[in-house]
């Protein structure tokens, strides 16, 4: 059995983020793609609404930008915005070129936009309301004829790998110590290049449209290496998804209210107007804190979302699958109104990047939702993530391209060291400090915050901490271990970039800073390993 693996390049992660990149460089080198469950099992999958995107003679990037940035509550980088933007209609011809089919509009003559919160043109391009399943699945069918790119499913990264580079005289990274399910063993996977593509961290939260899986190892992994973190205080919560007691995941995508749902109050009435003059398209932040005010309020468990007085044709041909979702739980949206909630759906900050998508460490990069290129600011205007996802994966690919022949090979990694640890007698811990985690975040660090209850979930944070340390050095590692690992570590920095924001912005809202503050800044944390000042003088073992 191979337990060593020689790369050169690296990849963490199967969403859109990292079959793009892969796809982009499949020509130039050899490439290894890990993915923690199965290739399709990411929240790329799960993406409804569709990607943003300038592709209409009235619509203009300027006015792209200039949504993005207002959604963005005075934080997006106006540089990162631009880039974005006009990067974004290279990025739809690319995913056609792949094979991706968009929805054409009535006449055939084009494709069909659809509208979500924020936006000021329809400029959504879209396949029906599963974007993502026919994004991903185009990619994977493209990925799997590659003959430079070696699949790894059931394979989660435990931690990356440093080793010292001699010219530069800094750590670099070279690799990766990863666990393969179905082994239960960690193999070393050495590379020039590592990129993370591991997606978002809303598993940290309770109630969440996100898949499993979404537990921010690649957040956790970079924080561990030195790399900087920012804004994860800004953790977006969907304001619609499926309020059902059976139902784990079902998000109502916001291009129903684009097409003309109303939120509703459960007498009916609508309530959108006295929030925000956008009504049901204002941006996510604010549609999902006036569900949430007034679903307390009243002392309800859930608003509801009304799309019955739009014709049955119309909803058939839009929202074949939502219609689908809904009536597996018994609700038939062509004549009932779909009981929501708010939940955690996407994580703005992450692992600080250029446009070519470098960490600060040597030879990482990071792409996706799980890196702060600056795009999303204090809320991320719905549908620019999948868009972010494939202009950053395309600018690092040509940057790598590009140096990749210039990176020296390492020496081979020092083998993962499982010689003082045993196996795990008491995976009840794992499981108990799971749920106490994703409850307490839910509760005290959710959409309305206070330095109160934000204190009390950094006095838990800190415990569960202590015991997970102590656990994680005296028993083998296992994919549960890994991910509740990574997951109080990305709990942590938001607990800890919350406490930091002394206003309220964007998707932060704090009772006790009920005010925008006068300098918009973002949370930078730096770890104490700061790998950008990580001069070595000897080598490292
Ligand atoms: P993902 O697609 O989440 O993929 C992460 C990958 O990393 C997976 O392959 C996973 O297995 C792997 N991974 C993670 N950790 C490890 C590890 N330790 N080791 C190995 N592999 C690992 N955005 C839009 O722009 N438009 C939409 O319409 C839209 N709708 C959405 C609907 C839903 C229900 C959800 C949940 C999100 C939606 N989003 C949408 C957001 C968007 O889908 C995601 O931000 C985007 O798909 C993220 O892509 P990614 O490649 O960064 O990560
Ligand atoms: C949705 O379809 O509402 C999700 C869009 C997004 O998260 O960008």
């Amino acid at each position: 059995m191979n337990h060593y693996f020689r790369h050169d390049i690296l990849i963490i992660g199967s969403g859109a983020a990292g079959l793009a990149l892969a796809l982009n460089l499949s020509k130039h080198a050899k490439i290894a793609v890990l993915s923690k469950n199965r290739l399709q099992d990411g929240s790329t999958w799960y993406a409804q609404g569709g990607i943003a995107a300038v592709l209409d003679n009235k619509d203009s990037i300027d006015d792209h930008v200039k949504d993005t940035i207002k959604a963005g509550g005075g934080l997006c980088h106006p540089d990162a915005v631009k880039f974005t933007v006009e990067n974004s209609a290279d990025a739809i011809a690319w995913l056609i070129e792949q094979g991706v089919n968009f929805t054409r509009n009535e006449n055939n003559d084009d494709f069909h936009l659809t509208k979500e919160g924020g936006h000021s043109h329809r400029r959504i391009i879209h396949s029906t309301d599963a974007t993502g399943k026919e994004v991903h699945s185009t990619l994977i069918e493209r990925i799997k004829s590659s003959d430079n790119i070696d699949l790894f499913e059931q394979h989660i990264a435990v931690d990356l790998i440093q080793q010292a580079d001699a010219s530069s005289k800094r750590l670099r990274c070279s690799g990766a110590y990863v666990y393969s399910r179905e082994q239960d063993r960690v193999s070393t996977f050495q590379a020039k290049i590592v990129i993370l593509a591991t997606g978002g961290a809303s598993k940290a939260y309770l109630y969440t449209s996100n898949p499993d899986g979404a537990s921010g190892d690649g957040i956790a992994m970079a924080w561990r290496s030195g790399c900087r973190i920012a804004n994860m205080e800004f953790n977006q919560f969907h304001p619609t998804c499926l309020y059902h007691p059976k139902a784990k995941t079902v998000l109502l995508t916001e291009a129903l209210r684009g097409e003309g749902a109303y939120l509703t109050l459960p007498n009916g009435e609508r309530f959108m107007h006295r929030f925000d003059s956008q009504k049901e398209l204002a941006p996510r932040d604010i549609v999902a804190r006036a569900i949430d005010h007034e679903i307390k309020r009243l002392g309800c468990d859930h608003l509801y979302l009304d799309i019955s007085h739009k014709p049955k044709e119309f909803i058939d041909t839009h929202f074949p699958n939502v219609k689908e979702s809904c009536l597996t739980y018994g609700i038939d949206i062509t004549k009932d109104p779909i009981p929501v909630v708010p939940a955690a759906h996407y994580t703005c900050g992450g692992i600080m990047v250029d446009k070519n998508g470098q960490t600060d460490l040597l030879n990482l990069y990071a792409i996706g939702e799980t890196s702060f290129t600056g795009l999303h600011g204090a809320n991320r205007m719905a549908s620019n993530s999948l868009l972010e996802c494939i202009v950053y994966a395309r600018s690092a690919a040509e940057h790598i391209q590009q140096n990749i022949a210039l990176i020296d090979e390492t020496d081979t990694p020092k083998e993962w060291d499982e010689s003082r640890v045993k196996d795990s007698d008491e995976d009840v811990v794992i499981a108990h400090n799971w749920d106490e985690l994703r409850r307490f975040m839910w509760d005290y660090v959710g959409i309305v915050r206070t330095q109160k209850r934000l204190e009390r979930a950094q006095h838990r944070i800190k415990l569960l901490q202590r015991e997970i340390a102590d656990y994680y050095s005296n028993y083998k590692v296992g994919n549960d271990l890994i991910e509740l690992r990574n997951l109080t570590t990305v709990a942590q920095l938001i607990i800890r970039s919350a406490m930091e924001r002394k206003e309220s912005r964007g998707l932060h809202y704090s009772l006790d800073y009920p005010n925008l503050g006068r300098i918009a800044r973002d949370t930078i944390l730096v770890p104490t390993n700061f790998a950008a000042q990580n001069i070595i003088v000897d080598k490292l073992e």
